[in-house]
């Protein structure tokens, strides 16, 4: 057994599989060099003497031959422990390795057991001295069952085969985009469906999707993953009991605060229905709200889908926000509303148990933007209603702000009807800075209609495909604000203004 110091001064062995261009290799040597370890890329292995039996005439189902040919490949140290090139006669025929013909080739390869065995043990030796991430196919389930971390990256086949699309500087609606597909099914079908050391992802292995990423989220993602691995005891040493975590003896503030932050957060279940618990808290919530405030509901609420998955995005000018939508929507809804929050609310020991089961999912800073845009797939998945503030923090002058394009991605993405609404004035009735609201003010909040993104954000500008993923989030992202804005008053809309046309409410 591995003592946690031991660990902490190796580092750790990291196996690091996908399906073919996930961005193993790509994401494994940056996550490496970020963290100083070493990085392997062993689908080289393969590819070379893929390479070296085209050259040599060796036939691709002659295991003998092939095997003949494994001592002659090496990976080679970049001088900063990465092994991604390989050398043949210590000439450097990476490019070879990853050209088209052993892309074509190199299944056929991979498949034969007696090649695999051959390289098993060169692979195995590579993790000597640990702090290295090994990426390829088989290294969780068969090089390295014993890794002290597996991570598995996933992504769909289209997705993977836009990012080869955009690498190639290709034409996406060109035929050999729809090629580059094609060959990423068959290889995925070669790859997962051969009888020995088949593609899979360990049991054991945290899957990471990667869809919708750019290559900085994932790599950012990986190197915390293996940081919250590195900062977490093994899974073999007993976890220190809950009173030793409240004793400040057992260990030192700083390292029980980074084990406590880098903790996985156990999400929140989907909130379906509207529980005794919502019910109530729902009523509480109201009747307090009509006693200090008087507010006004306008809008449409009987156009809301009553089901499928909704997305209500509004402004945020107030504390009063969450507390209003939450209690009367989620009343004329006759479904609950979920919400992001901060992992920190949820860590509190009573009342975050009762935000979970008012339906507020955890989310981690540090993590950011994509663990937020991850619980929220969550929601709509299930087919429930998402809450979101697009603007992320209150405004300062209750005016809109400029917002980041997750609700625009997120529309996008789910194809969820959004539900514009517009809290007026709450800035002016529970101010920032204000512990408690000014009496008896005005708050409206006014209900718009429900709109499609994809239909809208097409409709102004060039067809969404030409304008590719990120100018239609972005379109995406400014139809919802514009929507927003209109249900303001001029006082509010703020960078938005210019956007609505017609006269003002
Ligand atoms: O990851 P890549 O596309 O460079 O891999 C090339 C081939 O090698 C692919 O067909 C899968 C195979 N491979 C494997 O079978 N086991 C590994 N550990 C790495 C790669």
């Amino acid at each position: 057994m591995k003592s946690a110091v031991e660990r902490e001064r190796r580092g750790l062995v990291v196996a690091l599989d996908g399906p073919a261009s996930s961005g193993k290799s790509s994401v494994g040597a940056t996550a490496a060099a970020r963290l100083g370890y070493r990085f392997c890329d062993t689908g080289l292995l393969y590819r070379a003497v893929t390479w070296l039996a085209l050259h040599r005439g060796v036939a691709l189902d002659d295991a003998a031959g092939l095997v003949a040919l494994v001592d002659e490949v090496h990976l080679l140290d970049d001088g900063t422990g990465r092994l991604a090139r390989v050398a043949v006669d210590e000439i450097d025929r990476t490019p070879e390795a990853r050209g088209p013909e052993v892309d074509a080739a190199v299944s056929a390869v991979s498949r034969l057991p007696e090649v695999r065995a051959a390289l098993l043990e060169r692979q195995r030796r590579l993790v000597e001295g640990g702090r290295i991430v090994m990426a390829g196919r088989d290294i969780g389930t068969v090089v390295l069952p014993d890794a002290d971390l597996k991570i598995y990256l996933d992504a769909s086949a289209e997705e993977r085969a836009r990012r080869r699309v955009l690498e190639r500087g290709l034409d996406p609606e060109g035929p050999e985009a729809a090629e580059i597909l094609e060959e990423l099914h068959r290889r995925d079908r070669l790859d997962s469906t051969r009888p020995v050391a088949p593609l899979k992802a360990a049991s054991d292995a945290v899957v990471l999707h990667t869809d919708g990423n750019t290559l900085d989220q994932t790599v950012a993602l990986v190197v915390e993953t293996i940081q919250a691995a590195e900062a977490a005891p093994p899974a073999t040493e007993a976890a220190p009991p809950p009173a030793a975590e409240a004793s400040p003896s057992e260990s030192s503030p700083s390292a029980r605060r980074r084990f406590r932050q880098r903790r996985p957060i156990e999400p929140t279940p989907v909130a379906t229905r509207i529980t005794p618990y919502i019910w109530f808290g729902g009523l509480v919530l109201r009747t307090i709200a009509r006693l200090v405030v008087r507010l006004r509901i306008e809008g449409d609420l009987a156009a809301i889908p009553a089901s499928g998955p909704l997305i209500v995005a509004a402004n945020h000018a107030s504390s009063a926000d969450p507390v209003l939508i939450g209690a009367f929507l989620n009343k004329r809804l006759g479904r609950p509303l979920n919400w992001l929050g901060k992992r920190e609310i949820i860590d509190m020991p009573i009342l975050g148990r009762l935000f979970r089961w008012a339906g507020i999912h955890p989310v981690d800073r540090e993590a950011a933007d994509l663990e937020a845009f991850r619980a929220a797939m969550r929601v709509l998945d299930a087919g429930q209603v998402l809450a979101v503030f697009p603007e992320g923090t209150r405004s300062r002058d209750g005016a809109l702000q400029p917002v980041r394009e997750g609700v625009g991605m997120l529309a996008v993405r789910s194809g969820a009807p959004v539900l514009p609404v517009a809290v007026v004035d709450s800035d002016l009735a529970w101010p920032r800075g204000h512990l408690l609201p000014r009496l008896r003010r005005t708050i409206t909040m006014r209900v718009g209609e429900p709109f499609t993104v994809s239909g809208e954000a097409e409709q102004g500008g060039a067809p969404a495909p030409k304008r590719g993923r990120r100018g239609t989030t972005a379109a995406a992202t400014r139809v919802v604000m514009t929507r927003i804005a209109e249900l303001l008053p001029p006082r509010q809309r703020g960078v938005y203004a210019a956007e609505v046309g017609g006269p003002s409410s």
